[in-house]
């Protein structure tokens, strides 16, 4: 079984939010906390504010409401969390993974297992943001495992990166009436296994993480129809030296924040396969307009391995910071693009927070 909890934690450290503190949350993949935790800008420095335990057997993936007021949290199996609603599925689906949040308007959340066969699903929630129920599934193929989900920023369009199919799937969905369509199955190259993906604001780019090729795909979309069509180019998030990508598996990809809806940047890591060794981070420059790479800035060896997930979470504040969550030695970094006078811009560790369990991922509040 699994389920898909939203915890209504937030008010909680809502007041706190002071100059230059800013707050973010992450799950953990074994364990039960949610961990709150603020990152100064002006000193620098990270610190764990709380942890909100809950009734959890596990909270892992986990996702933040457009008007901040809820956190979703894929829970790996059948359970539920103080402050909590949960919608758990009646399947033998397991693995609760990745849980993303719709950014208008009935607010609706859709949730992936990462489980051969099983649906992705829409689910309704309160006006508070609570989880009510499934009102719709969005089914791949018959081998098809989706690790990671995309939506188009008219909430129209959601992207399916599925991973054990080695594909893309488009489906149009419409978040008031609940009715999903399948638009588009498209391969992925070989052996490139799609994990997470992202679609530019302007609709114009989808960009895609290839875990087995630790590499990130670029795909020209239609922004009518919502199809894909692969460019045939990818960017590399290891060393062109590096004969050894079976060695990492890449993990993630977003874009920058900013206000405008014109991300300047797009971040990305790869995980190494052995705790000793580092995975990659990696900052793209991206066209306001169209949304295209202009090029990639940096590839920087990260602080750990990653282990199972070195995500990349974007800060709301400023758009040359991001976190990085590492859960091969269990520890939260904020990191920032810096330029030196003319010298090419560089990304680097700017704070570490040991944490005591594993995040997959974290979300930024303010
Ligand atoms: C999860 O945490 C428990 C308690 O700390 C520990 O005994 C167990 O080995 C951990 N499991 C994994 C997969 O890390
Ligand atoms: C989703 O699929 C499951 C399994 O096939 C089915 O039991 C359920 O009724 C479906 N839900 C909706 C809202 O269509
Ligand atoms: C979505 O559903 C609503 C409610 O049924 C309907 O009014 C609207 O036209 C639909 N949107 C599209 C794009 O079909
Ligand atoms: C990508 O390469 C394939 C195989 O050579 C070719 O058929 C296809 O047209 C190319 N796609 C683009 C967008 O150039
Ligand atoms: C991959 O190969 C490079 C270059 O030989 C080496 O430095 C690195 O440690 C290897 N990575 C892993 C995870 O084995
Ligand atoms: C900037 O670059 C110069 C010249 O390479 C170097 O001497 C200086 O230490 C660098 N400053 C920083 C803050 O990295």
């Amino acid at each position: 079984m699994r389920s898909f909890t939203c915890a209504v934690a937030l008010s909680a450290v809502a007041g706190q939010a002071l100059g230059s503190v800013h707050h973010m949350f992450s799950g953990v993949f074994n364990g039960t906390d949610i961990y709150a935790i603020e990152f100064d800008d002006e000193t620098n420095s990270l610190t764990l504010a709380s942890s909100i335990v809950s009734t959890a057997t596990s909270s892992k993936w986990i996702a933040i409401d457009e008007r901040k007021q809820n956190i979703y949290v894929s829970n790996g199996a059948y359970t539920s969390l103080e402050y909590s609603s949960t919608v758990t599925m009646d399947s033998t689906c397991n693995n609760a993974n990745y849980v993303l949040a719709s950014t208008e308007s009935p607010y609706v959340v859709f949730g992936a297992s990462y489980s051969t066969v099983c649906p992705a699903q829409m689910m309704s929630v309160e006006s508070d943001g609570s989880l009510t129920a499934v009102i719709a599934n969005v089914t791949h193929g018959s081998s098809a495992g989706v690790h990671g989900l995309a939506l188009t920023s008219d909430n129209e369009f959601l992207y399916s990166a599925d991973d054990t199919g080695n594909a893309i799937w488009v489906h149009s969905v419409n978040i008031t009436s609940g009715e999903v369509a399948e638009v588009q199955y498209l391969a992925a190259p070989t052996g490139a296994d799609p994990r997470h993906m992202v679609v530019h604001p302007k609709g114009q780019y989808a960009y895609v993480v290839f875990e087995a090729l630790s590499e990130i795909g670029v795909y020209s979309r239609d922004t009518a129809t919502g199809e894909l069509t692969y460019t045939n180019t990818s960017y590399p998030l290891l060393p062109s030296t590096y004969t050894n990508a079976s060695s990492y598996w890449a993990d993630e990809v977003q874009f920058s924040v900013n206000t405008n809806g014109t991300p300047s940047y797009m971040y990305a890591a790869t995980r190494s396969q052995t705790t000793t060794i580092p995975g990659y981070a990696s900052a793209f420059s991206i066209d306001a307009e169209t949304g295209a790479i202009v090029n990639q800035l940096f590839l920087t060896e990260t602080t750990g391995s990653g282990g199972s997930a070195n995500s990349v979470p974007s800060a709301p504040f400023v758009e040359e910071y991001f976190a990085i969550t590492d859960s091969g030695s269990n520890f939260v970094e904020v990191w920032m693009i810096t330029t030196n006078g003319t010298e090419s811009a560089t990304g680097k560790a700017v704070a570490h927070l040991d944490v005591s369990a594993g995040p997959p991922n974290a979300v930024w509040f303010d």
